[in-house]
């Protein structure tokens, strides 16, 4: 993909878009040398990079560095970044403004969690030129409230909400919405519905697209296995091995040799 116009070809094309989320330079060379269409630069990096226990403590300052970086690892991709916590509950300048950073950071785009209560916002920033990718279901900057990580929109009520924002979505402007942690059937009927693509994370088979977080496809967290994602690899126990593996060759004074030796 070159541009988020992509994402309407694709979605036109039925050609199910791949979204891999990415937070530096290097992992992002890697994703854009792969066959995944864009990389997202998901506000998980507070949780992911920064070791904090959820995403609410992502900053626009903290998701304007890693957009930075990544979009020096991958200068064609297209690059998403999320709005952090709070940043659209601010008043639509500051919204505006927080958007506008992360655009002059490298973002292509900004993703925008939940549409209720600020739809305004969302149609400000479409209207100010910046694209924007919604995001619905389990909307981890609500994680308080939502009473941690299950699945949403389970009674029909609730379905009907979800579909309803994301009809809104399409209304407002928004070129793509990702759907976390909802219903595969009720993900489905979103998908059936809508013009604009659906980015499914434990969303079903039946979204337009697919996302996962990069670490959570190497498996280089042990210790968080969400039920949704897939190991591709695993990345932990190859690090662990490779730096024992160093360690063992210090000790036994088998490196640095041969070539390894500058004169
Ligand atoms: O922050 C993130 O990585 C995300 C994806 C899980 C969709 O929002």
């Amino acid at each position: 993909m070159r541009t988020i116009l992509d994402f309407a070809r694709a979605r036109r094309e039925e050609q199910p878009i791949v979204v891999v989320a990415a937070y530096d330079a290097l992992m992002a060379r890697l994703v854009a040398a792969s066959e995944a269409d864009a990389i997202l630069v998901g506000d998980s990096v507070a949780m992911v990079v920064h070791g904090h226990p959820s995403t609410v403590h992502a900053t626009v300052e903290m998701m304007s560095l890693h957009t930075a970086a990544v979009r020096r690892g991958a200068p064609e991709a297209v690059v998403i970044a999320d709005m952090p916590f709070l940043s659209v509950r601010r008043g639509r300048d500051e919204a505006v403004r927080s958007a506008g950073e992360l655009l002059q950071a490298g973002a292509t785009a900004v993703k925008i969690e939940g549409v209720s209560g600020h739809e305004e916002v969302i149609g400000h920033i479409v209207g100010s030129g910046i694209p924007v990718m919604g995001h619905l279901g389990l909307t981890p900057q609500s994680i308080h409230q939502l009473g941690g990580h299950r699945i949403q929109a389970r009674s029909a009520g609730a379905a009907a909400g979800l579909r309803a924002d994301a009809q809104r979505l399409e209304e407002l402007g928004a070129f793509a919405v990702v759907l976390e942690c909802v219903p595969a059937a009720l993900a489905a009927e979103v998908t059936r519905e809508r013009v604009i693509p659906t980015i499914g994370i434990g969303a079903g088979p039946d979204t337009a697209g697919q996302v996962l977080v990069l670490s959570d496809l190497l498996g280089l967290d042990a210790r968080f296995q969400p039920r949704f994602a897939r190991r591709y690899h695993d990345g932990a126990q190859a690090v662990v091995k490779a730096v024992n593996a160093f360690a063992r060759d210090v000790r036994e004074a088998k490196f640095p040799a041969g070539t390894e030796v500058l004169a």
